[in-house]
């Protein structure tokens, strides 16, 4: 198992060029057995969760290579529908496979899905609208049994904005017989990168973006080559990494209005932000101010997955902040760990108070979870001494080559086999 060792106190300035976001690469990676013809998928980050799905794909008889950073799956071949609890445990995204497993072919069986323990993260959502589509489904040794006769497009209402649920409707509506209409759906702008990809594949979706998007199933999908939107979270995760440190970074590839809420916040902290076209800026001095309250909501919302950088940067900063989880139940489970290295903070719930202190000290943490993973380095690059970070498994499932992008912006962090 490796770990990081950073020595904090540096500043950080340069651009990142960021990755193809995870949460449009997985859903696509799903949706990609939707046609027998071949599927590329253009910079495809060789983070754990992706080669994860991959697997998950080989499992079902696609042949999945990558090949110059592209994603190529070929899947005329495949002919199981069942994935593994072996899997399916390691990545929650695979629930998506159930959607594009039933429309590949009627039937899917898939073991209950894993990913980070931030909360009991329940499938009701999926499940319900998949019934809604004709599906009969059962649950029985830890799997879930989906069948039908042929999908039916339909009238569906999520109660919750769910990304999972609405990505798993378009993948199971896309060829259905009729309209489907999906009302109260999730705005994230992954859901927008599946309809465009759907849509070059020949389906025929619209209104992603919106809380109604409206499918027409179509006979046949073609197959596509692809270039997915960058990752949102692996932007605003740098931006919030200069704002501690100090110093001006430029992330290339992401509109600041799918970061809307945290370039918001970032100013409140003091720092300066500038934003032109895929462009954006930050100038940072490192004495932050913090922020009154961050609030975690579904998109536009200040987004869940940065909510545990945004905690690391105001347990650094003057003054104090409430920051209240609204979508997961137990996401501040890194708390403990930024306490080892000196951060104020009390949780109760879903709410953390946060009392600024000066600075951060170094201390030997661990990465219990993705993002939450991502905060402890946030902390350790701005704290006072070295820090190791522990298990680096959870922040390789989402990050590509984090070492090295913070190490080009003059972070000085070492990865090393324990
Ligand atoms: C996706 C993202 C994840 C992000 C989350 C919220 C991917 C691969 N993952 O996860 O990084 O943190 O959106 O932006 O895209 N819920 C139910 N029943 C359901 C489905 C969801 O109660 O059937 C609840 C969940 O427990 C949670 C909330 O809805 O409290 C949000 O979940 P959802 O939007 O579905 O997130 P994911 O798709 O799992």
């Amino acid at each position: 198992m490796d770990k990081y060792v950073i020595e904090g106190g540096r500043k950080l300035c340069g651009t990142v060029v960021l990755q193809a976001a995870k949460n449009s690469v997985l859903p696509l990676l799903a949706a990609s057995i939707l046609t027998e013809k071949r599927v590329v998928i253009r910079d495809t980050p060789p983070i754990t969760d992706v080669l994860c799905m991959a697997q998950i794909l080989r499992e079902l008889g696609a042949e999945v290579s990558f090949s110059g950073g592209n994603a190529v799956i070929e899947s005329a071949d495949a002919s199981c529908h069942k994935i593994s609890s072996v899997l399916t445990g390691e990545l929650r995204s695979s629930v998506f496979m159930l959607g594009s497993l039933l429309t590949r072919f009627r039937r899917a069986i898939i073991a209950y899905p894993g990913g980070c323990d931030i909360g009991l993260r329940p499938i009701d959502l999926h499940l319900n609208a998949l019934k809604r589509l004709g599906v009969v489904i059962s649950e029985r040794e830890g799997c879930i049994h989906c069948a039908c006769e042929r999908l039916r497009g339909a009238e569906i209402l999520l109660d919750f904005p769910s990304v999972g649920a609405t990505e798993n409707i378009l993948l199971a509506a896309v060829k259905a017989e009729g309209r489907t209409v999906i009302t109260g759906a999730a705005k994230e702008p992954e859901i927008v990168d599946l309809q465009n990809f759907l849509n070059a594949m020949g389906a025929k979706v619209a209104g992603a973006g919106t809380d109604v998007i409206e499918i027409e199933g179509v006979g046949e999908l073609s197959g596509v080559n692809y270039r997915p939107i960058r990752d949102r979270i692996e932007a605003g995760t740098f931006l919030i990494a200069c704002a501690v440190c100090g110093g001006e970074v430029e992330t290339a590839g992401l509109r600041a209005d799918d970061l809307r809420l945290l370039l918001h916040k970032l100013r409140e902290n003091g720092c300066k932000i500038h934003a032109k076209n895929d462009k954006i800026r930050i100038e940072s001095s490192g004495m932050l101010k913090c922020n009154r309250r961050i609030e975690t909501m579904p998109f536009p919302g200040f987004p869940t997955d940065l909510q545990a950088q945004a905690t690391a940067l105001n347990a650094g900063a003057e003054g104090c902040s409430l920051i209240v989880e609204n979508l997961f139940e137990t996401r501040f489970k890194y708390v403990p760990e930024l306490q080892k290295m000196g951060a104020d903070i009390e949780v109760k719930d879903r709410h953390a108070f946060v009392r600024g202190v000066k600075r951060l000290h170094g201390a030997s943490v661990v990465a219990g979870d993705l993002r939450g993973g991502a905060a402890l380095v946030i902390a350790a690059l701005g704290a006072e001494g070295r820090t190791e970070v522990l298990d680096l498994s959870h922040i390789d499932r989402g990050y590509a080559d984090f070492r090295g992008k913070l190490k080009r912006l003059g972070a000085e962090i070492k990865r090393v086999r324990v």
